[in-house]
């Protein structure tokens, strides 16, 4: 990943003032469609069949629910998140965009995470590092207790997680190029005692013009091993992890996930937590 040392810039009218934010994040930060089929592999390498049901936890815009129904007429996606403001956003922009069949096998949650109801899943699915949200093991278990009673006896529990030492570093960017405009991903503060950490998304535009902290997020960082032990403990039977491969050519990720038992220490990773119930 690139990282640029942080220069402030002037938020001003301009091309910040009229954008969207849950656009942008959209075309940013998620790429549904290769989220399902992630989604859809993952069950299948662990139970060899097709999986029908997705939960999506923390579920904002709900993108990838709206991706899992496309992609096959007989399958059911539940959207879970406590903010009206993106599920709003998500019904106008979203489920608008598919099939009124396919918009009736979406059901959407405004609920805690933590709580348990709605019909049992195959795969629970919580994207974006969202349980990093919970900052103690208590609170965290609380979690993965309800992700495991709300999945199907036969169920896989996917989270997502990064690291790295340069996950430890604090007042950075990371600037990604797209058409229009630029993600800027900062890490404001990493705390090493408690690994509280703050990160926020900016969106700037070539006019100079800055949404700033179009999102925040106050976390904390979590690592792959307490993640096991935590899913262990709440009883699920095992625990895998899927790792990115890199391009020899830019040392980047390929977003390529294998899964693997032991990887290399890169400065910026992102893998896949599979619980399977
Ligand atoms: C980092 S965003 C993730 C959005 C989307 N899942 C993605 O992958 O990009 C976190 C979302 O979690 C929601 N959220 C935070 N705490 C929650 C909770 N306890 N229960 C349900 N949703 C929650 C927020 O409203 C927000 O939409």
């Amino acid at each position: 990943m690139s990282k640029q040392r942080k220069k402030k810039k002037k938020a001003g009218p301009g091309k910040a003032a009229s954008a969207d934010k849950y656009d942008l994040y959209q075309k940013s930060v998620q790429v549904p469609d290769y989220e399902a089929d992630f989604l859809d592999r993952v069950y299948k390498d662990e139970f060899g069949k097709s999986p029908s049901v997705l939960r999506e936890d923390f579920c904002g815009t709900f993108a990838v629910c709206c991706e899992w129904v496309k992609k096959d007429s007989t399958r059911q996606a539940i959207g879970v998140d406590l903010d009206p403001e993106p599920l709003a956003w998500g019904r106008e922009h979203n489920l608008s965009k598919i099939k009124p069949e396919q918009q009736e096998r979406v059901t959407l949650l405004k609920a805690d995470v933590r709580e348990v109801q709605g019909t049992k899943a195959d795969i629970v699915a919580a994207e974006n590092f969202s349980w990093w949200i919970f900052k103690t093991r208590d609170d965290v278990k609380r979690y993965f207790k309800a992700a495991y009673d709300n999945l199907a006896d036969e169920g896989v529990f996917v989270l997502d997680c990064m690291g790295g030492s340069d996950v430890q570093i604090e007042d950075q960017e990371d600037i990604h190029k797209y058409k229009g405009f630029k993600y800027v991903w900062e890490e404001e503060r990493f705390d090493p005692i408690t690994h509280d950490c703050r990160f926020h998304i900016h969106f700037r535009f070539k006019d100079g013009s800055e949404m700033s902290e179009a999102f925040t997020y106050d976390w904390r960082l979590w690592t792959l091993p307490e993640a096991r032990e935590m899913l262990l403990e709440t009883g699920f039977r095992q625990v895998h992890f899927y790792w990115e491969g890199t391009d020899p050519e830019t040392g980047e990720g390929n977003d390529v996930y294998s899964k693997e038992t032991s990887a290399p220490a890169d400065a910026v990773w992102i893998a896949y937590i599979v619980g399977v119930k």
